[in-house]
């Protein structure tokens, strides 16, 4: 409560807005301990507490009253135990709880479902030795779950997909669209872009048809630069689509579509990418990097005023040419990666972090002269990963598109350690492969798999701390 209050006094400061005053209802099952809660509360609070004994699946609170609710370690708690599952007698514990392949290993890992199981068998014992009663705990079973990393994640993208889908819904206005295009900047291949495609023109889909009107033909534009694999894209578009393609290939910060042709414009996980790496960043190995992590890392040094600036003209020009390609009224969503104002680097991590050890693992290759020094003063990432902050100051900027909605939602990509190698290698490897050769690439990644293996940080996904903004745009009419 003290940080979320904290937080929200700093806002009310840096507005020049005279601090409100806090109240704080706490709640619990009505057989809680209130009294020590009561007798416990800090003397130095700054707000005043209120009580509320009630199952927190029902409505506990007068309508419309509370600004920020706060729930820790405790939605796993169920309001009963499934039917089902009580009645089975089977065991409670990691084999209830399908677990994910490479999750965990029970031989050399535990987490807290594996506690569950020892506890039933200690009831067992119990029952067995009549010290507990055998046909009671053949009706029990743990009122508790707890979900998968993974299907939390699918609540983060779906709250991605719901963000898009809601601005349709309300923005869009398709009173004079005969025809809908879309784009997606930054397509890649299209594993990603062709659900994010077919949730864009499902929802585009249900409003006419809330209407009463024709659905539109559907045309998509899948963007990237002259070197993606637009084949494997067009090989892998989904059979039963209800759209006609067309691929451009061709930078994002330029022209590339025709003036007013784009409804939707989209863009996930691309505007990170600069046109090119500022001036006084070049050189992984320039004073400018000395402690490089300060740059993608916890704290940021002069350099980063220099990727700021980059990051800034680049989604300036991006949002220029988009706003004479789309339609007036058009929207666009940006999906973005973003990093927190803090992270705890002993406990923590982002895609910083891992930038960052790619960066030292390259620096070591040139200490043990597997890879030219020379190549690597001279290199340097050409991308920046912003604050969601950052984001929203470039944007409000804009004269062209007002900004609708924006979210910051946990990036949810749940890598594991061999995930991570994966993804950055399929992302860095032709950059590095041009910049240092094709002999270096293998050990580089090797180098990089040891570092993230050496740092417990990375063994556990939900340790991720990297953000992604979601940014609804619509270009004025004006
Ligand atoms: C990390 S991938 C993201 C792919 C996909 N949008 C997704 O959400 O998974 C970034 C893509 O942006 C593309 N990209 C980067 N800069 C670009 C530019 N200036 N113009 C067009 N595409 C660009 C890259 O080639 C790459 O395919």
């Amino acid at each position: 409560m003290h940080t979320i209050i904290e937080a929200i006094k700093r806002k009310y400061e840096s507005s020049y807005l005279e601090t409100s005053e806090f109240f704080v209802c706490f709640n619990d099952l009505v057989s809680n301990d209130f009294n020590t809660l009561f007798s416990s509360l800090p003397p130095d609070r700054s707000y005043k507490a209120a009580e509320v004994a009630g199952d927190f699946h029902h409505r506990l609170l007068p309508p419309s009253s509370v600004h920020f609710a706060y729930s820790s370690w405790s939605l796993h708690w169920l309001t009963e135990a499934p039917k089902e599952v009580a009645d089975s007698g089977e065991p409670w514990g990691d084999s209830v709880y399908k677990r994910e392949e490479g999750a965990w290993n029970p031989e050399k890992e535990y987490t807290i479902v594996s506690l569950v199981e020892p506890l039933r068998s200690s009831l067992v014992d119990m029952a067995m030795q009549g010290r507990v009663s055998e046909a009671k705990l053949d009706s029990f079973n743990m009122p508790y779950y707890f979900p998968t990393v993974r299907q939390l994640k699918g609540g983060v993208l779906a709250a991605a997909k719901t963000i898009i889908e809601e601005e349709i819904a309300t923005k869009l206005d398709i009173s004079t669209i005969s025809f809908c295009c879309i784009a997606d900047f930054g397509c890649s291949t299209g594993n990603n872009s062709f659900p994010a495609m077919h949730t864009i023109i499902e929802a585009v889909k249900r409003k006419y048809e809330s209407s009463d009107l024709k659905t539109p033909d559907f045309y998509v534009w899948f963007n990237d630069v002259v070197s993606n694999d637009f084949n494997t894209l067009f090989r892998s578009l989904p059979l039963d689509r209800s759209y006609k393609v067309a691929a451009v290939a061709g930078d994002f910060h330029s022209h590339l579509l025709p003036p007013s042709s784009i409804h939707f414009a989209y863009s996930s996980w691309a505007l990170q990418w600069l046109t090119e790496v500022p001036k006084p960043a070049v050189g992984l190995h320039s004073p400018a990097w000395k402690g490089g992590k300060r740059l993608y890392g916890v704290k940021r040094e002069e350099v980063y005023e220099a990727y700021l600036g980059q990051f800034e003209r680049d989604l300036e020009a991006f949002l220029k040419c988009r706003a004479v390609e789309m339609v007036k009224g058009g929207i666009m969503a940006l999906l973005i990666p973003a990093l927190p104002a803090y992270w705890d680097p002993q406990t923590e991590f982002t895609v910083a972090s891992v930038i960052e050890l790619l960066r030292s693992s390259l620096v070591d290759m040139a200490k043990e002269g597997k890879l030219s020094e020379t190549k690597l003063d001279a290199f340097n990432f050409p991308y920046y990963i912003p604050t969601p902050e950052e984001v929203w100051a470039i944007l409000q900027k804009s004269n062209s598109f007002s900004i609708e909605r924006m979210e910051i939602l946990k990036s949810g990509t749940l890598l594991t350690v061999d995930g991570h190698v994966a993804c950055f290698r399929a992302v860095h490897q032709n950059m590095l492969t041009h910049e240092f050769g094709a002999e270096t690439i293998d050990e580089s990644f090797d180098m990089l798999k040891k570092k993230l293996q050496t740092s417990p940080v990375y063994a556990n996904p939900s340790n991720d701390k990297t953000l992604v903004v979601v940014a609804i745009l619509k270009l004025n009419n004006v």
